[in-house]
């Protein structure tokens, strides 16, 4: 419990305003995005907002002299629980900080504060001339801070890499209040471990990330969507194969199965024949619309070699749009299919994808489960969704069975629990197998050494 005159101290660093203390709105900063059930238990004592480096600097050295665990957070577009406060204490949100500092054109690098949406910050840059590549499927509401404390990824990582491909540096607000900067405007720098990376994907169990430093790339002249309609998903996944052994990388491709076609048709009220049993997504960029016609053409040989069903280039913006706002909705509208659903995010090497599709299915098959299968093809991240009812007699033990073989199969070919969304609450049991001892040891160490009281995100990766 945190006393009157501690709270006291803490309205005195961001302003009476800016800490929320009525159970309401303390309950909206109890839940995220994940399907990890409202509880009362998970409602934080305070909620603070504070809207400079220095502000959150004070609370956590408050937080840390009196012991008070701080879990911290932007919007909550998180699928892990990772900023739900399941030990109570202070839920401190950064999206007050929403200034965006510099965009650097000459060292095309950006910097900006923590509760910046990432959607923003891409388009700061794109008025530029300059691209910035990650673009979680929440992008519009997630936040930069969020986005790199949990290392998110996206449409365009297959061409273009994650969130930490693009982190050149930080400012962290150390668990005892300490301001630490971290990398900087150098493009080449060994001097010292990489501290930039370490807190990148940390999951705030390490610093509150306050500030962040980009590194941006040219923005492509030229942009198109694809989307292909197959009668299989071998030959969807082949496809995506076969293109990017023939040397055509594009910036997305994504694939959606039979089961997250249906869940599409019946949130957008579409029609979609039944033939159809796995549809890719597309976005392919280039200098020249000639290019990017070359690219379509080579692209639409290698599926008709696959006896691709129905090839369509998107002929406008809108047309890009709409594909794109269907598969950045696809999670929601899977959601809506059954009572309960379990997200999965398991990442496999890009070979393996066909494999691992195949494994997750004969799970279904298995437990008699309906599990929907989408993701991020091009670089083998993929979301299997299991849909169920928990309500049903035995079928909470049975979800959980499958969840550990899914978990089992994505390590089996080479793969890993988490491409994107990181462990927080939902993976923490699985963890050590994916990491062994030597791995877990030394993560924990890390942990010990940043976070000694655990006031940390506590509760988070680690059970
Ligand atoms: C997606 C989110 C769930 O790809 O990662 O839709
Ligand atoms: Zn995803």
């Amino acid at each position: 419990m945190i006393t009157e005159a501690v709270k006291k101290l803490i309205r005195d660093c961001v302003g009476p305003e800016n800490v929320l203390e009525s159970s309401i709105d303390r309950f909206g900063y109890s839940y995220d995005s994940s399907f990890i059930p409202m509880a009362k238990e998970h409602i934080p004592e305070l909620v603070v907002l504070p809207s400079t480096t220095e502000e959150v600097a004070k609370v956590m050295a408050i937080a840390h002299q009196y012991a008070i665990p701080v879990t911290p957070r932007g919007t909550a577009s998180g699928r892990t629980g990772g900023c739900i406060p399941v030990a109570g204490g202070l839920s401190l949100a950064l999206t007050r900080m929403t200034k965006v500092l510099e965009l650097d054109e000459r060292n095309m690098m950006v910097t900006a504060e923590a509760g910046v949406r990432t959607i923003d910050i891409y388009h700061t840059c794109a008025q530029k001339g300059l691209f910035f590549p990650p673009d979680p499927a929440s992008w519009k509401y997630s936040t930069i801070g969020g986005n790199i404390g949990e290392n998110a990824g996206g449409m365009r990582a297959v061409k273009y890499g994650v969130t930490s491909n693009y982190v050149m540096g930080l400012e962290v607000v150390l668990a005892d209040g300490t301001v630490l900067h971290t990398g900087g405007k150098a493009i080449k720098n060994v001097t010292g471990y990489n501290l930039t990376q370490l807190f990148t994907g940390s999951e705030g169990t390490l610093g509150i990330i306050t500030k962040v430093l980009l590194r941006l790339i040219p923005m492509p002249k030229a942009r198109n969507t694809l989307q292909l309609m197959f009668g299989s998903l071998d030959n969807a996944c082949n496809t995506i194969h076969q293109m990017l052994m023939s040397g055509l990388v594009p910036a997305a491709a994504e694939l959606m199965d039979k089961i997250s076609l249906q869940a599409v048709a019946r949130h957008r009220k579409l029609d979609i024949s039944p033939d159809i049993e796995a549809c890719v997504v597309l976005e392919i960029d280039g200098d020249t619309q000639a290019d990017l016609l070359k690219q379509a053409e080579r692209i639409s040989a290698i599926a008709h070699s696959l006896q691709v069903i129905e090839v369509r280039i998107a002929q406008s913006a809108q047309e890009v749009d709409e594909i794109w706002a269907i598969r950045r909705g696809l999670s929601s509208a899977i959601g809506a299919m059954a009572p309960n659903r379990f997200g999965e995010d398991i990442s496999v090497p890009r070979d393996a994808f066909p494999k691992a599709v195949r494994l997750i299915r004969d799970i279904g098959k298995k437990y008699h489960l309906t599990i929907a299968v989408y993701g991020h093809a091009g670089d083998g991240n993929i979301h299997p969704s299991i849909l169920c009812d928990l309500s049903k007699e035995g079928e909470e033990e049975v979800v959980h069975r499958a969840v550990d073989e899914i978990f089992d199969a994505a390590l089996s070919v080479g793969g890993t629990l988490s491409g994107e969304h990181g462990i927080g609450l939902t993976k923490r049991p699985y963890i050590a197998k994916a990491l062994g001892h030597p791995g877990i040891s030394t993560l924990k160490a890390v942990k010990q050494a940043l976070d000694p009281k655990g006031i940390l995100n506590p509760g988070k990766i680690w059970e």
